[in-house]
């Protein structure tokens, strides 16, 4: 069975017309469904089961995909609805794009921010997220205090987390010691859940920070906080073929 929808939304899911002027049309009796003209508001439909045209046209749902990057801020979760009714990435994205269905590709934790990928492509999901892919994934971490050059060697060498599973090799660079706090550049190839936060627990460290900046070799560049962008047609090609 297809998704149940207001009519309204079918039309504006469409792209002929916005939620508020499908309303006009239905008022205007230029909407049928199943051939039956309806000029009341709130009728639903079932998507790729009921016939809907406009002044006797089929109006078709496009299957358009979105590929979107955004740069989380702390405080959303990564899911597209949260059981504790926190704010969600997904509601970011919908005051743009009311009527469209997208979900994260992958997660980052509720106090991560930076570089989100969400699409209604699963293939593109498939691939970006799979092991077997192993994407690259680079952050930078803030930790409180120093770390040393034995505990960077150990993160980058691989450390114990999760009872006994290790991390592969990682790259790590100390970027910067700033008012108590270190910056540190590292890239996974792995993505097992608060991996980065456990591996710097692995070696005493705490994570007061961190933030996604690049997935293989796409960059959240300068993309402001809270903000969203489309992924270039070069860039959804290259995630999904690498
Ligand atoms: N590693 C973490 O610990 N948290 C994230 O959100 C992503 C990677």
């Amino acid at each position: 069975m297809g998704e149940i929808v207001r009519l309204q939304k079918y039309i504006a899911m469409s792209g002929y017309a916005s939620r508020r002027a499908a309303e006009t049309l239905i008022e205007e009796g230029r909407v049928s469904v199943n051939g039956k003209k309806i000029t009341e508001q709130g009728v639903k439909i079932e998507i790729g089961a009921d016939n809907v045209s406009i002044d006797g046209k089929p109006v078709k749902i496009k299957n358009k995909k979105y590929y979107i990057m955004l740069n989380k801020p702390v405080g959303y979760v990564s899911t597209a609805k949260d059981q504790f009714d926190r704010p969600t990435v997904v509601d970011i994205i919908k005051k743009d794009l009311d009527d469209v269905r997208i979900f994260p590709v992958g997660r980052l934790d509720y106090d991560t921010e930076g570089l989100l990928l969400l699409t209604n492509d699963g293939d593109f999901t498939y691939r970006v997220t799979h092991p077997k892919f192993h994407m690259d994934k680079t952050y930078i971490v803030t930790i409180k205090g120093g770390i040393t050059i034995s505990g960077i060697n150990k993160i980058r060498r691989g450390v114990y987390i999760d009872d006994g599973f290790k991390t592969s090799p990682a790259e790590a660079e100390i970027l910067d010691a700033v008012d108590g706090h270190t910056f540190i550049k590292i890239t996974i190839h792995e993505g097992k859940n608060r991996q980065v936060r456990k591996m710097f627990d692995a070696v005493g460290c705490k994570v007061v920070g961190l933030k996604r900046i690049k997935i293989g070799t796409v960059e959240l560049g300068n993309l402001p906080l809270g903000r969203w962008r489309h992924l270039t047609s070069h860039e959804v090609s290259y995630l999904m073929n690498s």
